[in-house]
């Protein structure tokens, strides 16, 4: 399956991705790592698997809806048959979302529907929750609001801080990101018309 993952930064899913296509686990090619920011780890990451990689500076455009035309035909010259969002810290328009439906993925670092948008882990701290965990869903022109995919849940220890919070549930969306992925290259995962998720199938 062609794959183009979307970065902003350290890209740690996007090596879990790599390390699956590598091990020959993750049926995917992996055929550019697209950044909206400049000299990323994730773009070593990308160029150390032997990826292609650009950067398209968002920076240098006039508005959103022009930088996501040029991101569309970007991504389009690859053609992919999935795009994954990994860690890419931009909201997309409307338009852009449309072009993808059912073949766009992102991961989010919440229990969703729980805290969308920023500072996740924060919030979970601030509220007292015993639980935390990170969340795949299909991108929707609802931001964070798409249907969930596959979550993972971890405990929210006395002594977490952000950091070490943010760490436990990193370490599993490296695990989920990847077996999400591998069930929609393998075909049991599609978004349907009603845009639920469909796992095998069922909702
Ligand atoms: C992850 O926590 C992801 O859920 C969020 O941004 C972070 C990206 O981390 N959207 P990385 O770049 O994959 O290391």
């Amino acid at each position: 399956l062609a794959v183009v993952v979307l970065i902003s930064g350290s890209g740690s899913n996007l090596q879990a991705l790599i390390d699956g296509q590598q091990g020959g686990d993750l049926p995917i090619v992996i055929r550019a790592v697209i950044s909206n920011v400049p000299d990323v780890r994730g773009l070593e990451r990308a160029e150390a698997a032997g990826i292609s990689t650009a950067v398209l500076n968002h920076r240098l455009f006039d508005d959103r809806a022009a930088f996501d035309t040029a991101l569309m035909a970007l991504i389009d010259s690859f053609d992919p048959a999935l795009v994954v969002l990994a860690g890419f810290m931009r909201i997309l328009t409307p338009d852009f979302v449309r072009h993808y439906l059912g073949r766009l993925l992102n991961i989010h670092p919440s229990l969703l529907p729980k805290y969308q948008g920023l500072h996740t882990h924060a919030r979970a701290l601030a509220a007292g929750d015993s639980e935390h965990g990170a969340t795949v869903h299909f991108v929707t022109e609802e931001l964070d609001g798409g249907p969930p995919i596959l979550q993972a849940r971890v405990p929210v220890l006395p002594d977490d801080d952000d950091d070490r919070l943010a760490a436990r549930v990193l370490k599993q969306e490296h695990k989920i990101y990847p077996e999400a992925v591998r069930w929609f290259a393998s075909g049991r995962l599609c978004l349907d018309p009603d845009k639920r998720a469909r796992l095998d199938g069922k909702l």
